[in-house]
């Protein structure tokens, strides 16, 4: 266990998720309030050498073997290709994943890719312009779209598409985002929403379930269950055809992180834009790595809070299958914009 960062379950994380930054220019429903959020000083967020630091002693200490960079929106940190470009010339071999909403994507994706990023995931929850600035409160499916054929160019190549259901918003258009990801050989994921929004306003009634969405894409499509092993990952995928039969036409994932939790299975570990661990999206506790980095602690120092950190990590977030609002769980304080997604 010395080698790993372990927890008393007996999982090892060795998939690594830090945050850029809180800030984002989008304020989707089911993320944070019009308003926005106390967004955390500038002063505070983790320096690209801090990230490339951290990231240096996952990979020879503790075997991490997968990097995400998330937010907030990570394409506000003006630094991004300078963050990507130093962690890839340490780690050659390191897989580079991005999780964006792709604004502003399509000047940058290039760059990304010369940088040294190997994936990307985009938050598209639905391809009608009205519903989007409903949704994201901002009018920007314009430049989200731009973003998605700019990340195609940049050959970013397979690019995940993640949307969140809200019920009356846009849950009757899946089929037609299903539909339109198919036409580009987007793999696209429905994701439940989980209550990690800013304005504590989840309800069990509201959630749009795993079962939900099949039965809505069942309305146009066939859904067969996919060859390919699952392990950790957090996506239960599917080959599509049309409704009745027919050639496969590409795959859809569903994440239940509601329903079917996939707790016991966890690899990650994840680092805050101000360089708190989270060994769980839905922990209370946090380590402030950030202070020993900026206290001139050695690595194994950091190392070492790093495990314990991670030690601690929670069994399962508690919203079982059938108790869900169940007794034992407790939202955390921070939005999943101030965790990272
Ligand atoms: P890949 O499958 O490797 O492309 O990445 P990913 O799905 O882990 O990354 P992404 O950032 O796109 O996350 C997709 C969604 O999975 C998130 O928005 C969450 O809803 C869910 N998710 C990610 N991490 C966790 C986690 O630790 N616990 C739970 N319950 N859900 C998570
Ligand atoms: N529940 C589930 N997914 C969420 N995301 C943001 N907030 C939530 C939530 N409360 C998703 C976004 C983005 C990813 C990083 O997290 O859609 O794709
Ligand atoms: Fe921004 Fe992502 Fe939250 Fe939407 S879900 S407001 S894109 S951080």
């Amino acid at each position: 266990r010395s080698a790993a960062l372990g927890d008393r379950f007996g999982r090892a994380a060795t998939d690594l998720r830090i945050s850029l930054t809180d800030k984002c220019n989008l304020r989707c429903t089911y993320c944070m309030p019009a308003e926005g959020m106390d967004w955390m000083p500038q002063s505070s967020l983790l320096t690209a050498a801090e990230v490339a630091r951290l990231v240096r002693i996952g990979v020879e200490r503790f075997g991490i073997a997968d990097l995400r960079l998330t937010g907030g929106e990570p394409l506000i940190r003006p630094d991004l290709e300078d963050i990507i470009a130093r962690v890839r010339t340490a780690h050659p071999r390191l897989p580079i994943a991005l999780t964006t909403n792709a604004i502003g994507l399509a000047k940058r994706a290039h760059g990304l890719a010369q940088a040294g990023l190997t994936r990307i995931n985009i938050s598209l929850d639905t391809i009608d312009a009205d519903t989007y600035a409903a949704l994201a409160r901002r009018d920007r499916l314009g430049q989200v779209l731009q973003g998605i054929d700019g990340a195609l160019a940049a050959g970013l190549a397979p690019i995940k598409i993640n949307a969140v259901l809200m019920r009356g918003v846009n849950d009757e258009q899946a089929p037609e985002l299903l539909q339109f990801c198919l036409d580009r050989g987007l793999q696209l994921r429905f994701i439940e929403q989980m209550p990690l929004d800013g304005e504590h306003g989840w309800t069990r009634e509201n959630m749009v379930t795993a079962a939900d969405v099949r039965a809505r894409l069942a309305e146009r499509f066939d859904l067969l269950p996919d060859s390919h092993a699952r392990g950790g990952a957090p996506a239960e995928l599917f080959r599509v055809t049309a409704r009745g039969g027919g050639p496969v036409l590409g795959r859809v994932g569903v994440i239940a992180s509601v329903t079917e939790p996939f707790c016991a299975a966890c690899t990650r570990t994840r680092i805050t834009a101000e360089g708190k661990v989270r060994s769980c999206l839905f922990s209370h506790e946090e380590f402030d790595l950030g202070a020993l980095l900026r206290s001139e602690r050695d690595d194994a120092q950091v190392a070492r809070a790093w495990q314990q950190a991670m030690w601690l990590k929670p069994r399962a977030h508690g919203m079982d299958h059938a108790g869900l609002g169940a007794a034992d769980y407790v939202q955390p304080e921070r939005s999943m914009s101030a965790i990272g997604g």
